[in-house]
């Protein structure tokens, strides 16, 4: 599994980070992106759904 953040719907809500600091970076701006390369550590996919589940922008995206 891999998560993503798209840019161009990331508002700066900051849910991500909050729930899952492991999956997700902020720029200086308060932007996230997906640390590294995405991947999800093994034991960390609900995580990454949660925190998809709760992006209100709908900006993070999972690969399984
Ligand atoms: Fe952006 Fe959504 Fe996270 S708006 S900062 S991807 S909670």
């Amino acid at each position: 599994m891999k998560v993503r953040v798209d840019a161009t719907l990331c508002q700066g809500h900051n849910r991500c980070y909050a729930l899952a600091p492991d999956l997700f970076q902020l720029d200086e701006a308060g932007f996230a992106s997906a640390v590294g390369d995405g991947t999800v550590p093994p034991g960390r996919e609900d995580a990454a759904e949660l925190a998809a589940d709760n992006c209100p922008e709908l900006a993070v995206l999972i690969d399984e």
